[in-house]
């Protein structure tokens, strides 16, 4: 019987607003004192974590001189070396400051824009000199509320001429570092731009440094669009652009909730749990969630250790679903080995003429079952423990 103890080993990471997030809401002040970075990385090496990922304000306050942002930064990269956790990932926040309440990217006003570009490139100098591999781009702010605000083309134009800037810059200093998009359809904006995985995936193919840019998609984010995060997860790896995940948990038809891993959509964290560990995919396991704003003290701590240990039980279920041969069984009654069996091949002149020739009968083809009532009920069986 496996304990759901977390190590190292399995890539667990948690941004530095997550854990510590003290519970301010647009209806609340802050529930709970902040969490200081040094602590917060000492706690996530007690409780099994591996990585810890930053915004640029996270870390270094907002308009500090440079012998205060070094102070900061040099105090965090004590608690990491004395910890043993990995900066796994960066950021920059380009949504608190008021002046970026028309947009950071994408702002109307060129001097905004011209500065969230020069706070990026800061920031990934600091990503660079903290070993992060990945550097996130969450387009907070970069939406409309009033459509009339902004030509969405001259937006997109914008927002990838910014990416493009900064590849290019990551690419002329030598960084080791990729670019992982994060898309949202709404929240803090009305509309936001590159609003779901699918329009990102698209977006992504129109840029100068396109191989150095994948995703970070977020089970909330897909599950507030009405979409299934698996299905989202499943493509972005086929096109090989999985380079980071945002795993949290969310209602669907709600607020941006940031719930506890695995406390709501089981069913598709069981599937996105059974896809990442079969995929081979090796990147941060990274929880982008906060406690209930009622949490204090050592609650915060339940919530992280639960996030690790449903994704951990979800990974034993998912070996457990594999490996039954009812299922198997049940998977042969669905066809489910037969989609992997090329339908014509490469075209050729010969295999059209063979196709075209082929009697195929309609009746025989509609009356047959996939038997997927069974197939789904091993799904449920095994989840629930039956
Ligand atoms: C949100 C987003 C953010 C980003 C973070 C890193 O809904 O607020 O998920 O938490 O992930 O800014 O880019
Ligand atoms: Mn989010
Ligand atoms: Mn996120």
């Amino acid at each position: 019987m496996a304990d759901y103890t977390p190590t190292p080993e399995d890539r667990f990471a948690f941004g530095l607003w997550t854990i510590g997030h003290p519970g301010r809401d647009p209806f609340g002040e802050a529930t709970r004192p902040p969490l200081p970075p040094g602590d917060f990385v000492r706690g996530l090496a007690d409780i099994g974590a591996w990585g810890v990922s930053f915004h640029d304000d996270d870390l270094m306050t907002f308009g500090a001189d440079e012998s205060e942002r070094r102070r900061q930064l040099d105090d965090f990269k004590k608690a990491l070396a004395q910890s043993g956790i990995v900066c796994s990932m960066a950021t920059t926040n380009l949504f608190w400051h008021p002046m970026f309440k028309d947009g950071a990217f994408t702002s109307n006003d060129r001097d905004v824009r011209r500065f969230a570009i020069a706070k990026s490139m800061r920031n990934l100098d600091v990503a660079a000199e903290l070993g992060a591999p990945i550097y996130v781009f969450w387009g907070g702010r970069e939406g409309v509320e009033s459509a009339a605000s902004k030509t969405p083309a001259d937006a997109l134009d914008r927002y990838r001429e910014a990416l493009d800037f900064l590849a290019s810059y990551v690419v002329e200093q030598g960084y080791d570092i990729r670019f992982a998009i994060e898309p949202k359809p709404n929240e803090p904006r009305g509309d936001t731009f590159l609003p779901t995985v699918g329009h990102a995936l698209a977006f992504i193919e129109t840029l100068e440094h396109a191989d150095m840019v994948g995703l970070n998609p977020e089970v909330a984010h897909e599950t507030m669009a009405g979409l299934s995060f698996y299905q989202g997860v499943a493509q972005t790896l086929w096109q090989g652009k999985l380079f980071h995940i945002d795993l949290n948990d969310q209602k669907i038809g709600r607020y941006d909730q940031d719930l506890r891993f695995g406390s709501e959509g089981i069913k598709d964290d069981f599937f996105v749990v059974r896809l990442l560990e079969n995929s081979g995919y090796s990147g941060a396991k990274h929880f982008d969630a906060r406690p209930y704003r009622n949490e204090w003290g050592d609650g915060i701590w339940d919530f992280a250790r639960g996030c690790m240990r449903t994704y951990l039980i979800l990974r034993e279920k998912a070996r457990q679903f594999d490996a039954d041969p009812r299922v198997a069984e049940a998977m042969a009654a669905a066809s489910v080995p037969e989609l992997a069996i090329p339908s014509v091949g490469p075209y050729s002149r010969a295999a059209a003429d063979e196709l075209l020739a082929e009697k195929f009968d309609p009746e025989a083809l509609a009356s047959r079952g996939y038997r997927n009532e069974q197939l789904d009920q091993l799904v449920i069986d095994t989840i629930l423990g039956a």
